[in-house]
């Protein structure tokens, strides 16, 4: 499992963690991720899986299998967000949009669907418009920023 996602699976111990993956593809990292939280001892995951290209529910479904602990959502990722209460999610990979703007704006629709305490993490910190995306965005919102391989992640604080 990416470090990020590791990172995620210590601090949520408990049953029904809620997590999300913005930018599935072929859901390769989604397999990983329900594959380790199912094979783990007693703990359940919900995953929501939301990507833009319509292509993905079909090419992920058939990776990942029929099951009742994720659900793929189709549209754009900042539109998407808007589906959810503030605080739902325990974490939030988002690994969509690698310009600048996209990347920025995604992190801005996510950010508020973390919990306190939750872990807002993401993936390809090697790419130069993610990387100034995430170091600016942890900056404005003063988080701690962790950085393995080319994964990142930080805590959200309490408001
Ligand atoms: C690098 S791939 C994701 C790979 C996947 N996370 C994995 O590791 O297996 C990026 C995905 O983001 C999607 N994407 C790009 N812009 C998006 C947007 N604005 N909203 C939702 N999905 C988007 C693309 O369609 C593509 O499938």
């Amino acid at each position: 499992m990416r470090p990020a996602l590791h990172e995620c699976f210590k601090r949520f111990k408990e049953l029904q963690c809620k997590g999300a993956e913005i930018g599935i593809e072929h859901g390769e990292n989604a397999f990983v991720i329900l594959r380790e939280w199912l094979l783990s001892n007693g703990r359940e995951i919900f995953l929501y899986l939301v990507d833009i290209d319509v292509k993905c529910e079909k090419i992920a479904t058939e990776r990942l299998g029929t099951r009742d602990t994720y659900k793929i959502i189709i549209g754009d990722s900042k539109e998407v967000a808007k589906q959810f209460a503030d605080g739902f999610f325990d974490w939030v990979y988002v690994d969509d949009n690698h310009e600048y703007e996209g990347a920025r704006s995604s992190l801005e629709a996510w950010y508020p669907k973390v919990k306190d305490g939750g872990i807002l993490c993401g993936h390809d910190f090697n790419m130069e418009q993610v990387e100034d995306a995430v170091r600016g965005f942890f900056a404005r919102n003063k988080m701690e920023l962790h950085t393995e391989e080319i994964d990142w992640w930080g805590v959200k604080c309490q408001a």
